[in-house]
């Protein structure tokens, strides 16, 4: 089981900072958050922690906003039930609701069932939120879909509801391999999932590409992806903040990708993007 830190960040004045501070920390590898009334509780696990990383933070410099922080190794816990209790349904556009076996159904709506465990961080909500409202205008209807960053898989999932043909789930992180595999079961859809990253791409091409990871990480592998997209294709990206959608364009416009749809939700964005 991994060991955590937890981050005890006290911020003046509170909003919008400690929106933006959750996405920053997000980027370098933090995974989940508590709000509180003068700040946020973040938590990393402590072998991905670099203190110069979080030393070089942009909010941190910026005079407008008055950061502290401690922190402290965590009590060996387990996280799968603290993930549990604090997973809340989402529902996007009344149209679709992403749930767990243990909250309500309701039958108006097209549902995704899924057991969030690890591979499901609160603070990724509202990019889970955005990707999900840009598909629900997408045809998927036979496309050859490729997620990565698949996390529980509830796009691929999302993307076979919709009529998707074969659709490949990528995943740097074993618990969210496991995990996907245990959604597509539940939801009961076929998904070829795999532990890795954009290294596993090859020839195999796609016409739908998810990607809803982090700013730095779309920065290096969207050429990988433009190179497994067909023409005609689209990129659905989040995971990233306003501030930045200038420099994921940048990347996009030097592999000729035209942007077709932006969206935001709180501080954060989706781009629709085509081959
Ligand atoms: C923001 S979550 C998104 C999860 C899910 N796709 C969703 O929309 O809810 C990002 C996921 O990307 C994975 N990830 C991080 N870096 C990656 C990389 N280089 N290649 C593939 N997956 C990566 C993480 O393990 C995490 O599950």
């Amino acid at each position: 089981m991994a060991v955590y830190l937890e981050f005890n960040f006290k911020i003046k004045p509170l909003q919008p900072w400690n929106e933006i501070l959750m996405a920053e920390l997000i980027e370098i590898g933090f995974d989940s958050f508590t709000e509180e009334y003068d700040g946020i509780l973040g938590y990393i696990q402590k072998d991905l922690f670099k203190e110069e990383e979080l030393k070089n933070i942009y909010l941190l410099q910026n005079d407008d906003v008055e950061i502290s922080y401690t922190y402290e190794e965590m009590p060996n816990i387990n996280w799968n039930e603290e993930w549990e209790k604090n997973f809340s349904p989402i529902n996007v556009e009344d149209k679709v609701l992403i749930r767990a076996e243990f909250h309500d159904s309701d039958p108006n709506m097209h549902e995704i069932v899924i057991q969030p465990k690890m591979s499901f961080g609160t603070g990724h909500h509202p990019t889970t939120h955005l990707m999900i409202q840009q598909m629900l205008d997408m045809d998927l209807a036979d496309k050859k879909v490729l997620d990565m960053g698949c996390g529980t898989s509830v796009l691929a999932i999302f993307a076979k509801q919709k009529g998707a043909g074969r659709t490949v789930a990528i995943d740097i992180d074993e618990w969210s391999v496991e995990n996907s595999k245990e959604n597509a079961v539940r939801n009961n859809v076929e998904l070829d999932i795999e532990l890795g990253t954009a290294d596993n791409l090859g020839k195999e091409k796609f016409e739908i590409i998810l990607a809803n990871i982090n700013r730095n990480i779309l920065i290096s592998d969207i050429p990988t992806y433009v190179s497994v997209l067909e023409d005609g294709g689209k990129l659905l990206l989040s995971g990233l903040c306003f501030f930045d959608v200038e420099d994921i364009l940048e990347v996009c416009t030097e592999q000729n990708l035209k942007l077709e749809k932006k969206i935001q939700r709180e501080e954060w964005v989706s781009l629709l993007l085509s081959k």
